[in-house]
């Protein structure tokens, strides 16, 4: 392993459907080889997330870190940094991680922790996605890669894949459809991503 090897710490909640495919395509692709880079750990703040076994079946470390086991929001933050952090990441990954985060953790990442949103943002920001496109009429929906920001599913636009909304789909229907999708596109936005990084 040479020190310049870029970190990649995924965060998750639960599935880790978005984790699998990244971690995947990351093996498959040889990154390590190709990008220099590696998905060194997966941390969930739900000990029941089913994201787990499967990050261990493919050979990531995995870590749990409890958000009820603390007081406040910002304690549990500073204690997720520091098990992030010793990991020396070049990249903090969200894939699924249902938290909203605390201004220092996010200025602490600034430029270097992604998101994937289920809608086409700017529209339907926060939860409900799929049903609200539908409850809307909306035509198209999809997903958004972003880089983080204080403000909630903002933040720099990275990459979005679109499908169409049919007219017999339930938010579960269309949630699948877009799933596909986010599965191709995530590992994609986080390769020419870290394309673009400047060694640390
Ligand atoms: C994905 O659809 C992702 O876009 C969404 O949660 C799902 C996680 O699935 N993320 C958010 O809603 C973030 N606000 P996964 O755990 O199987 O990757």
């Amino acid at each position: 392993m040479t020190e310049s090897v870029k970190n990649i710490v995924i965060l998750i909640s639960g599935a880790g459907s978005n984790m699998t495919a990244l971690i995947r395509t990351a093996q498959q692709e040889q990154w390590e080889v190709q990008l220099g880079a590696r998905v060194a750990a997966v941390i969930s703040n739900q000990p029941g997330a089913e994201g787990l076994a499967l990050a261990q079946a493919l050979g990531v470390a995995t870590q749990v870190l409890d958000h009820k086991d603390f007081e406040s929001r910002a304690a549990f933050d500073a204690a997720l940094q520091t098990l992030i952090d010793a990991h020396q990441p070049a990249l903090v990954v969200l894939a699924g991680f249902m938290r909203i985060l605390t201004p220092g953790f996010v200025a602490h990442y600034a430029g270097r922790m992604v998101n994937i949103h289920p809608s086409l943002l700017p529209a339907f920001t926060g939860l409900n996605t799929h049903q609200r496109a539908i409850d809307a009429g909306s035509t198209e929906a999809g997903a958004t890669v972003h880089l983080v920001t204080n403000e909630l599913d903002h933040g720099q636009i990275l990459a979005q894949a679109v499908v169409p909304v049919l007219p017999d789909d339930s938010a579960k229907t269309l949630a699948a459809r877009v799933l596909a999708q986010e599965h191709l596109m995530y590992p994609q936005a986080i390769k020419d991503f870290l394309r673009e990084l400047k060694p640390a």
